[in-house]
């Protein structure tokens, strides 16, 4: 297992559209992606991209989560934080199928298969539980990202 970098905060919110106001009028933020839906995972989401360092594309990203109409997972976290709020944390590995392994080998719970995520590369997420508390997303590093 080599740890890569931290792409990005899943925040979860209740409107995506007044999370892009605070993310650009609070925060400062000048980059902000086009949100777009995730029917598969239940979820409408929007890259907001810090500034990378070294040349980089771009830094860490906020991911803002929204749920779609009929998720279960997002809406109860939303009922337990009504204004929203960090959901989980992503970092990038090498290699998704090794690092599957390698926290399986450790007896963390991985919560589902490997599926694609919302950067179109292959992702998983294992259980806060075994994580000290935070839901953890792990993600194949994107071709030629931080090049
Ligand atoms: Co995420």
């Amino acid at each position: 297992m080599k740890l890569g970098r931290l792409n990005h905060i899943g925040v979860a919110t209740p409107s995506i559209a007044d999370s892009i106001a605070f993310y650009r009028d609070v925060m400062g933020a000048t980059k902000i992606h086009a949100s777009f839906d995730m029917p598969e995972q239940g979820v409408k989401v929007c890259f907001v991209d810090t500034p990378g360092a070294d040349g980089a594309m771009h830094g860490t990203q906020i991911e803002l989560i929204e749920p779609l109409p009929g998720n279960a997972s997002i809406a109860a976290f939303l009922e337990r934080n009504p204004q929203g709020g960090q959901h989980h944390v992503c970092y990038e590995v090498p290699d998704i199928h090794a690092a599957k392994a390698w926290f399986e080998g450790q007896g963390k719970r991985v919560l589902g298969e490997i599926r694609t995520g919302a950067h179109g590369t292959p992702i998983f997420f294992v259980h806060p539980k075994d994580m000290l508390g935070i839901l953890t997303e792990i993600m194949e590093t994107p071709e030629g990202a931080h090049a």
